[in-house]
């Protein structure tokens, strides 16, 4: 288990959990959390060894975070963390924004389920956005009777709580929240890397492009304060981290619920002045509301890394108009030269749906335009899911999977092509890199990341770990470098 903060054993010791639990949040939390403890110490002696979990985590980085407080609740709780699905508590957190991912986690149940068999003390939890679907909970509740908790996205702050319900009542606890204003600060969160940290600077969306499922499973757009941001960013530093990578759903419309407003270029001047912070990221942004102050912050930053993911979902101004995206073909061209003026090294990403209702060998050329003409650094293409709710889903001229197979193929094919071109740009340079890990293939090797974004791997040892050195690019491999250090 990881050693825990001495302030919040002290919050701790305050709660007295022979009361009724309080009211206000994260109190009430505090206090299952202290409950908790003494439920797991029994379970621990009766069965004479340690109580384990599994958390498994699917989806995009908001998920990532999510899972990182959720295991962080489990840890203070008194679970400890392994490798394996034989646990004691296995959580998935799903992910629902395209339908391979539901067909996951319903291939992953029968196999918990055999495993609970042969340990009765096993709890199974499932939480996130596929939790947020009323078909899927109604599927769950009636076929899959062995889970044991189901949660949502608005909630996962409760999971103390609800494991103590699940104890008490030795009932299926079902919590799901159809939206919240709440946004609960100050709860343990158990970071996966010591040097970076994704920070959540809002939760939602608001945008209800029509193919997509997000809106009605992580609801409407909250902003976190951004002296909570900066708080949270300095405690980090202060553990040790060196990256953060602010997040949320579009990040281009933060602040616009609070109070007095403030835009996302704004809050970045904010964070750029933590002293200790070397690098920030951020993600997504939507180019619908790229602002030129964001450009220009950007430009003028010395911490903001040279990378902008900037979802193209199609290069079709017809499609794009019937995806709600409020943009078209050349304002998104135009806004890839502007920024491209201002920050000549950015690095640009994207993704790219294929397949959209209607798109027709034209709509597709359009995308292969724009891919052709902005050569991304890479892109995320992804074949369109059709998403139960969402107004494509109901739109009636799907297009057939025998015409989409071969367009996705051309696309993934022009789309490597040109990144292992561009990807070589700064080859013969030397530049920074945040060692994050030993080498996957070879233990004398370490992997760097590069501000933007791309690997890089060189010799090294676990000491460098966490450090930003200066590396020397001597060979590229289209998608990552080999390198040598470089003098500081
Ligand atoms: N089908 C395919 N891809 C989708 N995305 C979102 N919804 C769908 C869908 N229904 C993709 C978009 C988005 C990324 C996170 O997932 O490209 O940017
Ligand atoms: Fe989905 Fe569009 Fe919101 Fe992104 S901006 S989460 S694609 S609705």
């Amino acid at each position: 288990m990881k050693p825990l903060s001495k302030e919040f054993e002290e919050t701790l010791e305050n709660i007295d959990i022979t009361k009724i639990p309080p009211e206000e949040e994260p109190n009430r939390q505090y206090y299952f959390i202290k409950k908790m403890r003494e439920i797991i110490k029994q379970e621990e002696e009766m069965l004479g060894r340690p109580l384990t979990c599994k958390s498994v985590c699917i989806g995009c980085q908001m998920n990532a975070r999510d899972s990182e407080k959720l295991l962080g609740i489990l840890n203070e709780i008194g679970y400890h963390e392994t490798d394996s699905e034989e646990a004691d508590f296995v959580l998935y957190n799903t992910c629902t924004v395209r339908e391979n991912a539901n067909l996951r986690v319903y291939g992953r149940l029968g196999h918990l389920n055999s495993l609970k068999r042969k340990n009765p003390h096993m709890v199974i939890a499932l939480c996130g956005c596929m939790m947020q679907e009323p078909q899927v909970v109604e599927k769950i509740t009636s076929s899959y009777r062995f889970v044991d908790i189901i949660f949502g996205t608005h909630n996962i702050f409760k999971l103390a709580e609800l494991i103590f319900q699940r104890k008490v009542s030795q009932k299926m606890v079902v919590d799901i929240w159809p939206d919240t204003e709440k946004i609960v600060e100050e709860l343990p969160s158990d970071r996966k890397y010591p040097f970076k940290s994704g920070v959540n600077i809002m939760f939602g969306c608001n945008n209800f492009c029509s193919y997509c499922i997000v809106p009605y499973v992580r609801g409407r757009e909250r902003s976190r304060k951004p002296e909570d941001i900066v708080q949270e960013i300095r405690q980090m530093v202060q553990d040790g981290v060196k990256e953060v990578m602010l997040l949320g759903q579009n990040v281009n419309s933060y602040g616009k619920n609070l109070d007095p407003r403030i835009t996302f270029a704004q809050l970045l001047r904010q964070i750029e002045e933590i002293d200790g912070l070397e690098r920030i990221r951020f993600m997504t942004s939507h180019p619908k509301d790229l602002s030129d102050e964001l450009i220009q912050v950007m430009a003028e930053s010395k911490k903001i890394c040279r990378h902008l993911h900037l979802p193209l979902q199609s290069g079709s101004s017809r499609i794009l108009k019937i995806m709600n995206r409020k943009y078209d073909k050349e304002q998104y061209l135009a806004l890839v030269d502007r920024i491209r003026q201002a920050i000549p090294d950015i690095s640009l990403t994207t993704d790219i749906i294929v397949g959209f209702p209607g798109e027709t060998e034209e709509d597709f050329e359009d995308t292969m335009d724009v891919v052709r003409r902005v050569r991304y650094d890479s892109a995320f293409t992804f074949i369109y899911s059709k998403r139960t709710g969402t107004p494509a889903a109901a739109m009636e001229n799907q297009v057939p999977p025998e015409v989409v197979k071969p367009r996705f193929d051309r696309l993934l094919k022009e789309v490597q092509q040109i990144a292992s071109q561009v990807c070589s740009r700064d080859l013969g340079t030397v530049q920074k890199a945040l060692v994050e890990e030993m080498d996957d293939h070879d233990d004398s090797m370490v992997t760097g990341r590069l501000s933007n974004n791309i690997m890089v791997h060189f010799p090294g040892d676990a000491s460098l770990i966490g450090e930003i050195v200066p590396v020397k690019l001597t060979e590229s491999h289209g998608f990552y470098y080999m390198g040598v250090r470089a003098e500081e």
